[in-house]
């Protein structure tokens, strides 16, 4: 039986961080295996946001070895950048004009971020879920693996490509979310109440994956927790029940057995045992992502493969919607 395909993308901006990864690139990775793959580093979607050109160029290959360094093998996923593959943008362009303003304007994340960035809020951070849209439709794909934040996303792609195929005729498979059980809505560890986030200027808000092994145990022992004094997985405790998360998806242990290891112990000791896990996890994950960025050309080339690999599939899609809808 054939492989169900996937396809999901990360934006270069900013620097990726452990919701990141434990909400979609982990998932990515470990089941290649099970799927077809498709990755893409959506810099188009960066550009929503003002984006200082050179360090865009920049963060883009950076990200990319990030990706590489995580476990993406580009024997078994294919991996590109979004802006070598017209057809996206074009896409984008007939599903707009097959979105109407009232669903694209309840959109959470577009509230979000011009409310973050007051002095920018253009046409493009407005249409990003057309553009997120066109980037799954174009490939055919079963399912999307995201985090908890894309779920309104995948929705309106999933709307779109419905009612175009009602309108026009069949062109679009209908995608499935797939979100994780654990893991899909990491907090910041200086506000639990809020989600993890690229762009929080908070000192002790986020782990980046590149981060030292001393900036990982410092800021995960400065993490807001509460006064109780047990630890159970309860999620009305946010700061310890997202640092238990954390603790359960990198050991692999049951909750139970979590609860047990904590008994009777303090909050002290089990930051120190979540950073150690956390540390030994990412290790291996900077060290391979140093090596890879010393041979720039050999990512370049990687790229460069995984989009002409894609392609065929992406122009495929755009030639028959652009048929149905009758443009020549
Ligand atoms: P981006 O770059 O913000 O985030 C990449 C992935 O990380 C997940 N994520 C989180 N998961 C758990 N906890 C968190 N705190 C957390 N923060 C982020 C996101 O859900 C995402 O899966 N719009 C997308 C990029 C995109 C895309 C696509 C994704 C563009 N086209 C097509 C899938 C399919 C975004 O901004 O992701």
């Amino acid at each position: 039986m054939a492989k169900k395909r996937i396809f999901s993308g990360i934006q270069p901006t900013g620097n990726i961080h452990l919701g990141n990864y434990l909400g979609a690139v982990k998932n990515w990775v470990d089941s290649q295996e099970e799927y077809e793959n498709i990755f893409c580093v959506v810099n188009s979607h960066a550009i929503t946001i003002k984006q200082d050109p050179k360090e865009l160029h920049q963060k883009t290959y950076e990200l990319a070895a990030i990706l590489l360094a995580c476990g993406i093998d580009t024997q078994k996923s294919h991996l590109f950048i979004q802006s070598q593959i017209d057809e996206h943008a074009a896409l984008a362009w007939i599903l707009d004009c097959n979105i109407p303003m009232g669903d694209m304007s309840r959109m959470t994340q577009f509230k979000d971020k011009s409310a973050k960035n007051p002095k920018n809020i253009n046409v493009g951070l407005f249409n990003y879920p057309a553009l997120m849209a066109a980037d799954i439709l174009l490939y055919q794909v079963d399912g999307v693996p995201v985090g908890e934040d894309q779920k309104q996303h995948l929705e309106l792609t999933r709307d779109v490509a419905m009612r175009f195929n009602r309108d026009y005729g069949e062109c679009f498979k209908i995608p499935e979310p797939l979100i994780p059980k654990v893991g899909a809505r990491i907090m910041g560890l200086d506000n639990p109440e809020s989600k993890m986030s690229k762009s929080s200027s908070g000192a002790n808000h986020a782990i980046f994956l590149l981060d030292s092994p001393e900036a990982i145990m410092a800021k995960f022992k400065k993490a807001t927790t509460d006064s109780h004094t047990t630890i159970v997985f309860d999620p009305t405790r946010a700061g310890l029940y997202n640092l238990l998360s954390i603790y359960e998806i990198f050991t692999h242990k049951s909750r139970e057995s979590i609860e047990q290891e904590f008994a009777g112990k303090g909050y002290g000791q089990l930051k120190s045992a979540i950073a150690e896990v956390v540390i030994e996890s990412l290790r291996p994950i900077r060290e391979r992502y140093e090596r890879l960025m010393g041979d720039e050309g050999y990512i370049r080339e990687i790229l460069a493969q995984g989009a002409q690999s894609v392609r065929p599939i992406a122009s495929g899609t755009y030639e028959r919607a652009k048929e149905l809808v009758g443009l020549v």
